[in-house]
């Protein structure tokens, strides 16, 4: 891996991978799957000033030809004439896609807030997975070295090998450089809110941006994040999920919760119940959030939330600090009834719930 900061990401949008890679030093990438390649499309420029690359690939080409190539060239002096660059490197990577139609393992963290080696500890005490979620307040969005640490853990994990998917947390829309975390996400059409088909599963993954309303001293008047709530409604309502046994949504804030929707953070009420409203369409499974830092299940039909919803929710990450305790959750989608398993960064099964009901599984 002499060119690579970590292995790649390899993340689901819509029914394509994003692939990102991050490089040691600046240079250029591209990625090819049997014959095609892939570049950044920068008007037929390759980007050379970033240490970080994202190439769109269709999942179909990718789940078929089970394997890609990133390469990669220094680029020492982009002169005008005759640019100082190095060697021509590569790196193959076999992939793994979803081709189970019962019994996928995909194992959801959020609220990592920079307990990365704990996340990783989680994620591989899980045993061998299809999918990896990442769901919001990776890091701090204050440095580079910060928001890499995000595709440095999903390398580590599933090795370039397996896809994961990605959403953005509050806390991600915060510091220096918020305005690049989402360089080192899959987004589609600018926005880190879409829909995705990968293998057996459909879904959404919803984008709260901020947890106070935009005009909250806090932020000195510099998001927009009411607006784009109410973009992410109309897209939202246009989605048709996939006809796919499996379906879910996924969103870093459980918005429908009296608890997390409480106070300063109980924001936008009529907006949340149409996006609310919008999932009780789509016929999800479920839904699972992080965000209340304490793991949680909240029926369907729950009358002490906001509003009624139609699909069970899951709060599937927990971190506790002194002593640090992060825990995540091994989803396991079956035909035969869904189970969320709970398990700590030091190994230990804290519960097994039906998904259905939220009753205890022995
Ligand atoms: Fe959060």
């Amino acid at each position: 891996m002499e060119f690579l900061y970590c292995d790649p990401s390899v993340m689901v949008v819509r029914n394509s991978y994003d692939i990102i890679v991050n490089t040691l030093e600046e240079g250029v990438c591209y990625v090819k799957v049997g014959r095609k390649t892939y570049h950044e499309n920068n008007s037929g420029i390759m980007p050379s000033v970033t240490l970080v690359h994202k190439f769109r690939v269709p999942q179909k080409v990718l789940d078929e030809k089970k394997e890609y190539i990133v390469f990669y060239k220094a680029v020492y002096d982009r002169k005008t004439n005759f640019p100082e660059v190095g060697k021509l490197l590569k790196k193959k990577y076999t992939f793994r896609p979803i081709e189970k139609s019962d019994d996928v393992k995909v194992f959801y963290t959020a609220d990592i807030h920079c307990f990365w080696e704990e996340a990783e500890k989680c994620a591989l005490g899980a045993g061998k997975i299809d999918m990896y979620i990442v769901n919001g307040d990776f890091g701090e969005s204050s440095s580079y070295d910060n928001l890499r640490m995000l595709n440095r853990l999903i390398g580590n994990v599933t090795k370039g090998e397996i896809p994961s998917l990605v959403g953005r947390g509050n806390h991600d829309t915060r510091g220096k450089l918020a305005e690049k975390v989402t360089d080192y996400m899959a987004t589609y059409d600018g926005h880190a809110y879409f829909d995705f088909s990968v293998g057996p599963i459909a879904g959404v993954i919803f984008d709260c941006g901020e947890d106070k309303y935009d005009n909250h001293p806090e932020y000195r008047s510099l998001n927009f994040f009411e607006q784009y709530r109410k973009d992410e409604l109309k897209f939202m309502r246009k989605v048709k999920l996939a006809d796919k046994p499996f379906k879910f949504a996924v969103c870093h804030i459980p918005f429908m919760s009296a608890t997390a929707m409480s106070g300063q953070f109980d924001i936008m009420g009529d907006l949340y119940k149409e996006w609310g409203k919008t999932v009780d369409k789509m016929g999800v499974e479920f839904m699972i959030c992080g965000h209340t830092h304490r793991i949680d299940y909240i029926p369907d039909g729950d009358k002490k939330d906001k509003f009624p919803h139609a699909y069970p929710v899951i709060v599937g990450s927990e971190l506790r600090t002194d002593p640090t305790l992060l825990i995540g959750t091994l989803v396991t989608l079956s035909k035969k009834g869904s189970v969320a398993t709970f398990i700590s960064h030091d190994g230990k099964v804290v519960r097994k719930i039906s998904i259905a009901d939220g009753k205890k599984i022995d």
